[in-house]
């Protein structure tokens, strides 16, 4: 047994589940590129590394149509993950426990390859084979998604571990080495905090607090652990295209655009006339970038350079910017608003009705086709071609500023608390076993045990105010309302 996996199977690795991993994010970026990825409603996807299972688990509960692979050498995290696939009733989903290094891929290939955090944590050879099999399990047009951590945004927490590491290596077991690496944090939150008027003062401090409010498992694998590779994103890029892999784009839009910093940067940035490859590398200085999430397809796969906006016609849309003031139908200007409170100005008939349209369904993704026709109906006639053209330029820029957001598939969770609220049986699972919910976003919530023992109850035989005059709704310690919709608003219920 390599000390890799002794190190997973002695404490195994926190539950997370990744949005940034979701099929349904990746066939966005797919088509926005040009590209044809498969449906995630009826795909194969293989997870490297998927530890105890939960953002697969997560995945084959919203998409039974598809089919899943989970792959990991610890034996406790297969185990686990197999346990929770059969109490919440998942056959679309298996779980191999294999070391990446021996595993062949079966001659069924994948539509989807996920890789998160992996590629940063394992020794060299072991990444090199992760992006073997990314390529060998691939069918075309598939997209694999690798995550890991980058440079040079890892220099200054790198030189944290190293004395993290220092004073916890030699340390016999979990106990201790917490302990230890909490006193050194303890020390540097205080140094640095008591200097805070010095400059470099501020950033290490942040990055000493955010590491000390890590979860302990958390801590020990990523800051105390035997591995930790961060490199540049030409590094990455170069690897895969020694392994036949090409790559298609960041999983997060927004951070690949020049177009998002200041006007003055963005000329300049544009006149050292670099490639798309080296732009985005100058764009992780820029932001002192630490981690990134990649999508890789084939060498062969004709990725488009520019953005292709009728794809925008196959994607369902989700609000980010709200209304700020009422308005009425047919206006050509209007005031929106971010949830930090900033506010956006939209001046175009068919971008305000579009975004008013799309807030009839707030917490869902609805397809382009509904949206269109619900703002042409409140704006009381069609939009012409010119306002159509016009259109999706917009909504590709509202994308790229992240001022809306978009899935390759629809999702329409209830508007209302259902009478009986009954939880799906994957979170039935989760909230008893792992203390934790997972969303119809592909995102996670950890319970506090009171939310924990309600959701216990919530199996479809209680109203709500049978629910709210239980000992567990009491002991929520606030009123239920909110947090039963907060659950329906995220499709954690039936
Ligand atoms: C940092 S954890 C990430 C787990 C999960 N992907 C997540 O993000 O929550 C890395 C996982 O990779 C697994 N792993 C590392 N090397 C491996 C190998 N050679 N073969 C199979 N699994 C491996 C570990 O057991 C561990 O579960």
């Amino acid at each position: 047994m390599s000390s890799i996996q002794e190190e997973y199977e002695t404490l195994p690795y926190p539950h997370y589940v990744h949005p940034l991993s979701d099929p349904a994010r990746s066939a966005v970026l797919g088509r926005l590129f040009g590209l044809r990825p498969a449906d995630p409603r009826q795909a194969r996807v293989v997870e490297l590394g998927c530890g105890s299972g939960s953002n697969l688990l997560t995945l084959a509960a919203r998409f039974p149509g598809s089919r899943f692979l989970g792959l990991d050498f610890s034996g406790p995290d297969i185990a686990a993950a197999r346990e929770v696939a059969a109490e919440a009733g998942l056959i679309n989903v298996e779980f191999q426990q294999a070391d990446l290094l021996t595993w062949t891929p079966p001659g069924q290939r994948f539509d989807y390859v996920i890789a998160y955090g992996l590629f940063s944590w394992v020794p060299d050879e072991v990444k090199a084979r992760a992006l073997e099999l990314a390529r060998a399990c691939l069918a075309p047009p598939g997209i694999a998604c690798f995550s890991y951590m980058t440079y040079p945004g890892c220099k200054q927490p790198e030189a944290l571990r190293d004395l993290l590491r220092l004073r916890t290596e030699g340390l016999a077991n979990a106990a201790e080495k917490l302990a230890a690496a909490q006193a050194v944090l303890g020390f540097l939150d205080g140094a640095y905090g008591a200097q805070k008027d010095r400059p470099q003062s501020a950033s290490l401090h942040a990055e000493v607090r955010r590491i000390r409010s890590k979860e302990p498992a958390f801590l020990l694998h990523d800051d105390l652990g035997g591995r930790r590779d961060p490199c540049y994103l030409l590094q990455f890029t170069g690897w895969a295209a020694e392994h036949g892999l090409q790559y298609l784009a960041d999983s997060e839009l927004h951070t690949m655009l020049v177009e998002n910093l200041p006007l003055e940067s963005a000329r300049a940035l544009l006149a050292l006339k670099l490639d798309r490859l080296e732009t985005e590398q100058f764009l992780d200085y820029v932001t002192n970038r630490s981690f990134r999430c990649s999508l890789l397809v084939g060498a062969e796969a004709a990725v488009s350079g520019q953005l292709n906006a009728a794809a925008l016609h196959e994607l369902c849309f989700a609000p980010v910017l709200r209304p700020a003031v009422p308005g009425k139908p047919g206006d050509g200007e209007a005031q929106f608003q971010m949830a930090d409170g900033v506010t956006v100005m939209v001046r175009s008939v068919a971008l305000v009705a579009f975004l008013r349209a799309l807030c009839a369904w707030p917490d869902g993704f609805t397809p382009f086709a509904d949206v269109l026709a619900m703002a042409q109906s409140a704006t009381g006639r069609p939009f012409t071609e010119g306002e159509r053209a016009q259109l999706d330029e917009d909504l590709l820029t509202l994308y790229g500023r992240r001022q809306l957001e978009l899935s390759a598939v629809p999702l329409m969770p209830p508007l209302h608390v259902p009478e009986r609220p009954q939880l799906t049986p994957l979170n039935r699972v989760l909230a008893r076993q792992r203390g934790m919910l997972v969303s119809a976003h592909q995102r996670s919530q950890r319970l506090a045990e009171p939310e924990r023992r309600l959701c216990g109850l919530l199996d479809g035989t209680r109203t709500l105010a049978q629910l709210r005059a239980t000992p567990e709704a009491t002991a929520l310690g606030g009123p239920l309302e909110p947090f039963m919709a907060g659950l329906t608003r995220t499709g954690c219920l039936s």
